[in-house]
């Protein structure tokens, strides 16, 4: 049986990780193996890059190290983990992927077409099945962000950023139509469920 790639974007605050305990049960009610990770993250080597990037006193870190250490720490956890994965036939959840750096890095940074073509050697061409992009208005999802606890170096950038980004999702959803499937955030929990399920049901 072939591997399943399933990746989960948007801002802060978005309600991702309600639906990946949904999308686990759906896979473990199928009997299929389901692994969940996160970007940044993963691996041992990639939790380490983690820490690096999101440390609230890293203030001096220039935009091109930060893109750089987001494609290291996918690198890593494509080559470790992900794609031997996926050959042995697992479901793999990612909160997160390539396109969070073409949102935040790409767009909220500026670096433009640079970061695709980076990640491009991160990843080995290694795409997501499926994208869940959940829709919010960033400043909607920084209030409910709020609520979860202290912000991290990302999250404490200003408003205009976040617009940034939030546009940039859009542009990646507008291009990549049959890949990313575009989420009202501000939906309730159960409309979202049965959405993600006709999504997936037609997946398989
Ligand atoms: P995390 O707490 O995992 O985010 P969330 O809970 O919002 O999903 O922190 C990851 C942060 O890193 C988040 O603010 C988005 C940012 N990020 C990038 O800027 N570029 C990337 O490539 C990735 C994967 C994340």
């Amino acid at each position: 049986m072939r591997g399943l790639f399933i990746t989960l974007e948007g801002g802060d605050g978005a309600g991702k990780s309600t639906q990946i305990e949904y999308i686990e049960k759906f896979f473990r009610e199928k009997n299929r193996v389901v692994v969940c990770t996160r970007e940044p993250g993963g691996t041992r080597i990639s939790e380490m890059l983690r820490n690096i990037l999101l440390d609230k006193q890293n203030t001096e870190m220039e935009d091109v190290t930060e893109m750089m250490i987001y494609a290291a720490a996918r690198s890593q956890s494509v080559r470790e983990f992900i794609k031997p994965a996926l050959e042995r036939g697992e479901v793999i959840i990612c909160d997160r992927f390539v396109d969070s750096s073409i949102a935040y890095q790409g767009y909220g940074r500026e670096l433009g077409d640079m970061v695709a073509e980076v990640n491009s050697y991160a990843t080995g061409g290694l795409r997501p099945d499926i994208t869940f992009w959940f829709d919010i208005d960033p400043e909607k999802g920084r209030e409910r962000a709020a609520k979860a606890g202290e912000p991290d170096r990302l999250e404490r950038e200003a408003l205009d950023f976040h617009y940034r980004v939030y546009e940039g999702y859009k542009k990646i959803a507008e291009k990549e139509p049959d890949r990313v499937k575009r989420i009202d955030a501000t939906a309730s929990i159960e409309d979202i469920k049965n959405e993600i399920r006709a999504y997936l049901e037609e997946l398989m």
